[in-house]
């Protein structure tokens, strides 16, 4: 591969500047950007003599609409109002089931979905859980969790540890915080759910239940089987998996061949589950071992 693209830094920023993609990580965007670049295009970026031409020229402007699409299909469609914007209101909450907490759920669009059912939702998701055998002491995993952490008060059991990760350190950072200012036992840490660096870090984790909502399309779009890997490799005794009914914005109902690959699967595996639902959303309590 032709060395190094010139302008790459001017080419990230140009692609961030855009609202809904000014949390994500610089290296995140920049895997994405790599991932779509041929030595030809590399060649032709790199023979502009400022940046301000390269930008002018066709294959930067197409580049720059790919990488966006890619990253808004991934994670800008869901970011209804940046965390960051939201600051100060955040890490100045008085307690974690502060009304203001609904308000900072809505901004994401998977926790403003599930806003009108969690304080019936989550009792109903536990009751069946700790009938499976969770135990009443549960560690929780929260993988792809956008701003589902920030539900914590809806969790009728509050659970001994809570994890949670999704890709933008900012994000995670922020979300973080609001733990520690709320004196809750979690951690919140960016990660990308199909890189090494995850598949090192939960080789090494136990959890006893592990949340991936709305979460396995997103990773099958990347690449094809990935999420079952994923789902063989996180030790956990159960996991509750969930898969939209519509379309965002609820204008399209979302056929249900859409998840038979997800059944078939478990039951490859032998994993027994059972299925819950609220009116826009689909969730499976999956007993691993
Ligand atoms: C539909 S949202 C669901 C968010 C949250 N689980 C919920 O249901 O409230 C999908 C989430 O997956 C995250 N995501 C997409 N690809 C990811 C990856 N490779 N690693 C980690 N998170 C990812 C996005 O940033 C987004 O927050």
């Amino acid at each position: 591969m032709e060395s190094k693209l010139v302008f790459e830094s001017e080419i990230i920023s140009l692609i961030q500047d855009k609202q809904e993609l000014k949390s994500l990580d610089k290296s995140y965007i920049k895997k994405i950007l790599l991932s779509n670049l041929s030595d030809s295009m590399i060649k032709k970026l790199n023979s502009y003599s400022s940046f301000k031409q390269c930008k002018r020229g066709k294959v930067c402007g197409e580049l720059i609409s790919l990488t966006r699409k890619i990253l808004r299909d991934r994670y800008g469609v869901f970011i209804r109002t940046p965390l960051s914007n939201y600051k100060k209101k955040l890490l100045s909450l008085s307690s974690f089931d502060d009304d203001y907490v609904d308000s900072i759920l809505s901004f994401h669009q998977s926790t403003f979905e599930r806003l009108p059912y969690y304080s019936s939702f989550y009792p109903l998701l536990f009751k069946e859980l700790f009938s499976l055998g969770l135990s009443e002491k549960f560690s929780l995993g929260d993988f792809a969790c956008g701003y589902n952490p920030l539900a914590y008060k809806y969790l009728p059991v509050k659970p001994t540890n809570y994890f949670a990760c999704d890709i933008s350190s900012d994000e995670m950072s922020l979300i973080n915080s609001f733990f520690v200012n709320q004196k809750i036992s979690a951690e919140a840490r960016s990660f990308d759910l199909l890189s090494d660096d995850f598949s090192n870090f939960i080789s090494n984790q136990k959890f006893d239940v592990v949340f991936l909502l709305k979460a396995l399309d997103s990773l099958e779009i990347v690449k094809k089987h990935s999420s079952k890997k994923l789902l063989d490799a996180i030790n956990t005794h159960f996991f509750v998996v969930s898969f939209p009914l519509v379309s965002i914005g609820g204008k399209n109902s979302i056929d249900s061949t859409k998840r038979s690959w997800f059944e078939k699967f478990c039951e490859k595996q032998s994993w027994s589950y059972s299925t819950l639902s609220v009116p826009n959303e689909l969730f499976y309590v999956v007993k691993k071992e």
